[in-house]
């Protein structure tokens, strides 16, 4: 019995232990098949990561495989495309920068990108994922600084300044950028207006360039006209311009006109509206005007049609252009030939940031105050907001016809081309909050401090002066004069080295 026992309980403990050892092995088998499933699916998973989410092209993983080599060589190939493909929308700009030089500027920034990854990750095999990201966000923003830098600095613009469109603080910044750098402006010799009723500019009301140079910058009011600006302009300055809301800018211009440089006529239609000029205005125009049967089409009147009318539109098409469209379409595109910006002044830091990669400049080129911006008393006349109808605004669309057709127009091209701009909301957000902080750091009078604004994939670094401020906040007379005697100096200067 024993020996049965012991005998059963032997063949009980051989056939367990047998049990046990099909047991392990199920068990390792399993544990073999999760760890190898585990294996290819993390190999897997780390495929797709890389293709889908690191941009920058570079070697993570060396090994001696050929196949893996030739598929990472794809893989950079197809990622390279992809940031060519968002580069090259630059590209889409009319006359935006040399294209050639973009295309190989790009190259070249990818090819030391190239360069640099390999190098930071030896040895060889290791994934340092955290050295990856670090390279990945530095060579994003590089790329970022890079592809809005491509354009070298230019420093020849013509900047038609069209009445009441925000062209003042645009020409505060014109002005600033050219007493940076000691740049020929092209000014009369008294008074900021170069013509203001017809194209026609008379030599000696100008300050001439003692070497008969040409000149680097315009943006002083005059009425547009690229044949009698070539004698004073190199072909290859940038033409920019600025418009505005046609009833926005005619009111604003209705204001102005009454009260900073009053015209007999606008005072006459006030004095008639004295409890609301606007809705005088819109209401009875042709109370307003010398001619009242040429409300609309008076070439020259300073609140109707006056972007067209510094645009250049023919003085004898005036009349005509209400009813001969042809003549309205001959002039948009021809400006649209010649400017290579139309600026919005509805979308001003959105029209900087454009002007700036435009230009090439930085961001402190176009940083600004606002200037000549009305301040107005609750109780003035003008603070009350005009009567709008959908008859109203009938009336003012079909009197103001051609500045409507100029804004229909321009618009959608504007907003077209920085719908294409690579980056653009994220440096219109900086740019807007760079703008703040100088704002208030000059408003604080902060006279004896310069405000440090750190590099950022946008700009280089650059400090604010008190000096700065000042300039920023300069209004037109002013600055103008400010510029005119340094030149004037300079010229002097000039003219001593050359008799001696
Ligand atoms: C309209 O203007 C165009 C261009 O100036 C001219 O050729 C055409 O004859 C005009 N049409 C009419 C009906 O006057
Ligand atoms: C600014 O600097 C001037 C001269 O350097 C000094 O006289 C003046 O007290 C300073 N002002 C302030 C507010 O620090």
């Amino acid at each position: 019995m024993q020996n049965s026992c012991y005998n059963w309980r032997e063949r009980d403990t051989s056939v367990l232990l047998q049990l046990t050892n099909n047991m392990t092995k199920r068990v390792c088998l399993a544990f073999l098949a999760v760890v190898s499933a585990s294996i290819v699916w993390f190999y897997f998973v780390l495929n797709t990561c890389r293709s889908e989410l690191w941009m920058p092209p570079g070697r993570l993983l060396v090994s001696g495989d050929k196949d893996l080599a030739a598929k990472e060589n794809q893989l950079q190939q197809s990622q390279l495309d992809k940031v060519a493909a968002v580069h090259s929308s630059s590209e889409r700009f009319p006359g935006f920068g040399d294209k050639n030089a973009i295309a190989k500027e790009n190259n070249q920034l990818q090819q030391t990108q190239l360069d640099k990854v390999p190098a930071q990750h030896s040895p060889p095999g290791r994934l340092h994922l955290q050295d990856i990201k670090d390279v990945i966000v530095k060579g994003t923003k590089q790329l970022k600084l890079k592809s809005h830098n491509q354009v070298s600095e230019i420093r020849q613009v013509v900047f038609a300044k069209v009445h009441k469109a925000a062209s003042s603080t645009v020409q505060n910044i014109l002005l600033r950028f050219a007493l940076a750098r000691d740049l020929d402006v092209f000014l009369p010799i008294e008074g900021s207006v170069i013509n203001d009723m017809g194209s026609a500019i008379h030599p000696g009301q100008m300050i001439r360039h003692p070497k008969g140079k040409l000149f680097d910058i315009l943006c002083s009011h005059v009425v547009y006209n690229r044949q009698i600006l070539k004698q004073y302009f190199p072909d290859s300055a940038v033409r920019v311009a600025v418009i505005r809301e046609p009833m926005q800018q005619a009111l604003s211009a209705l204001h102005y006109y009454a009260t900073v440089y009053p015209r007999k006529t606008i005072l006459a239609g006030i004095e008639k509206h004295r409890k609301n000029p606007f809705d005088g205005y819109l209401q009875h125009p042709e109370d307003f005007y010398p001619r009242p049967e040429r409300i609309c089409a008076e070439p020259g009147s300073y609140i109707s049609n006056r972007m067209s009318f510094d645009l250049g539109f023919p003085t004898l098409h005036f009349v005509a252009s209400k009813e001969n469209d042809t003549k309205i379409e001959l002039f948009l595109n021809r400006l649209n030939q010649e400017f290579e910006v139309v600026l919005i002044s509805d979308y001003f830091d959105e029209s900087m940031v454009l002007l700036k990669r435009r230009l090439g400049w930085s961001i402190k080129d176009i940083v600004y105050l606002k200037v000549n911006a009305a301040q107005l008393d609750r109780n003035s006349i003008w603070s009350q907001k005009p009567t709008l109808n959908s008859q109203i605004v009938k009336a003012f669309r079909s009197c103001n016809k051609l500045d409507y057709e100029l804004y229909d127009f321009f618009l959608p091209i504007f907003l077209d081309k920085v719908k294409q701009q690579p980056y653009f909301k994220e440096e219109l957000s900086y740019f807007k909050k760079v703008k703040g902080d100088i704002g208030a750091f000059c408003l604080n009078g902060n006279l004896n401090k310069t405000l440090e604004i750190s590099a950022s994939e946008w700009s280089a670094g650059f400090s604010i002066s008190a000096w700065d401020c000042q300039l920023m906040s300069t209004e037109e007379k002013e600055m103008v004069e400010i510029v005119r005697s340094r030149q004037l100096k300079r010229y002097k200067d000039l003219k001593k080295s050359m008799v001696n």
